[in-house]
């Protein structure tokens, strides 16, 4: 009790990030005291887990909205909170049990707060994260979206949504019509445009519909355009590129030779590695427990947290920024085996905002010797799940038919050592492939943040 009533106090005193620094979190106290939460009065455990989401503690912000839901004193905010929390660990691999209760918490919060549009939304961004029956509930997304266009009409989402439900049940026709009436509003809505462009549905427009398509082709960047050089620029500016592209890349982010050290440490070693492994991709940790801290060292040494936060951070000011547990590094040779494929890293339905990925190559490449990384700039807002990679899942479309699709998209930038890439989680990327006779090789590492309640990880492939 001692320690619950201590929360109180400094709960009220605000001084909730000292208590929890020094003692709950590190010493893991937390564990012991959940038991006694039922003791603290709704606004207190409402401030406790609005302070442990802000921290990234998200498992810890649950169990504060959980409890004042069990003792039925909640509102639809801590309905809302407890329930996008839940969807922000979206764990699909890891935390499968945790994601399916966050459908039961947005149904939950549906009976409480039948017009609540949030609510409506997850519910079916949830139905196409996990979509291995779903056919089984296509009927209550139907619903939702029924519901939440009485509230938003002018919602895009909500017709390309119905149009997966369509696909779902088998309805090509009336599916071509909503993804050609979410154009119709938005012409930039990628997502709705490359299913549009699936022969099974592309063949339920008519000639002018298809005529007034094409007008509303978004023009492709200039590989210019996506560059920022540090010398010069401004992070003002970067946050503009990203906003507009969801890429950029910053010149100068890094000193030429700041990767000098960790090149000549590793470069043989993962040459090795690659024969030994078959693979050109490791977890840093995998290959050096200490490496993470070089690379961490020289991120900070840089600003690099600043950068980020400047470029991603517009609705999470008072939000940490935090890292995503994935950080890897790379040999990509030129006529080498491990060339990945076009993917998007983070292809999750669900809220994702302020997730970024960061590429940085140690070798110059992406100038016809040395594998650099491909990007395919098309403003596709949401998952397009490719056959080959999720074979189990009903809403994919052919590998073949989307890297054809986004083949016009392609962007072969040229990169230095010291540059940095960014980009959202939904652009298509992959290695360029070399042929061997080009003889050059590269080595990169990815490191990605977030901004905002850190996600599990996803089964992610790198470029
Ligand atoms: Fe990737």
């Amino acid at each position: 009790m001692e320690t619950v009533q201590a929360i109180a106090r400094h709960a009220d005193d605000n001084l909730l990030d000292d208590y929890f620094d020094e003692r709950l979190l590190v010493r893991g106290e937390w564990r012991k005291i959940k038991h006694e939460l039922n003791s603290l009065s709704p606004q207190l455990l409402r401030r406790l887990g609005d302070y442990f989401m802000r921290r990234n503690h998200a498992d810890l912000a649950i169990g504060c909205y959980k409890t004042i839901l069990r003792a039925g004193e909640a509102t639809k905010q801590d309905r809302f909170a407890h329930a996008s929390l839940l969807m922000q660990f979206r764990g699909m691999a890891e935390k499968e049990g945790q994601y399916a209760d966050a459908l039961e918490a947005f149904r939950e919060l549906k009976e409480v707060s039948p017009t609540s549009l949030p609510a409506l939304i997850n519910i079916a961004l949830y139905w196409m994260d996990a979509v291995e029956r779903p056919e089984e509930w296509a009927g209550e997304v139907r619903e939702a979206m029924a519901l939440a266009l009485q509230i938003a009409p002018g919602l895009p989402l909500c017709h390309y949504i119905l149009g997966i439900v369509d696909e779902i049940e088998g309805d090509a026709k009336s599916a071509a019509q909503r993804y050609y009436h979410v154009l119709e509003m938005d012409p930039s809505y990628g997502a709705a445009r490359i299913r549009l462009h699936w022969p099974d549905n592309w063949r339920f427009l008519d000639r002018k519909q298809r005529e007034r398509l094409s007008s509303w082709n978004t023009d492709m960047p200039d590989v210019n355009e996506l560059v920022v050089d540090r010398q010069g620029g401004s992070i003002e500016a970067a946050r503009s590129v990203f906003k507009k592209f969801n890429a950029v890349i910053i010149r100068n982010m890094f000193a030429d030779d700041a990767w000098v050290g960790i090149r000549q440490d590793y470069y043989q070693q993962l040459g090795e590695r690659m024969h030994k492994d078959k693979r050109g991709m490791w977890l840093m940790e995998d290959v050096d427990q200490s490496l993470r801290g070089s690379v961490t060292r020289l991120t900070d040494e840089a600003g690099l947290e600043s950068w980020l936060h400047g470029i991603l951070g517009e609705k999470y000011d008072d939000w940490r920024f935090a890292e995503h547990h994935a950080w890897h590094i790379q040999r990509r040779d030129a006529g080498g085996e491990w060339v990945t494929p076009c993917h998007q890293d983070h292809p999750v339905f669900c809220a994702n905002n302020g997730y970024a990925t960061c590429w940085m190559p140690f070798d110059k490449c992406g100038d016809d010797r040395a594998p650099g990384l491909e990007l395919f700039l098309d403003d596709i807002e949401h998952p397009i799940l490719l056959q080959e990679q999720f074979p189990h899942m009903p809403l994919t479309l052919p590998t073949e038919f989307v890297h054809e699709y986004l083949e016009p998209k392609r962007l072969r930038p040229e990169f230095v050592p010291g540059d940095m890439l960014i980009f959202a989680p939904l652009v298509f990327h992959k290695t360029e492939a070399l042929d061997a006779g080009a003889g050059g090789k590269r080595m990169s590492c990815d490191i990605r943040y977030k901004i905002g309640p850190t996600a599990w990880g996803f089964g992610e492939m790198q470029a």
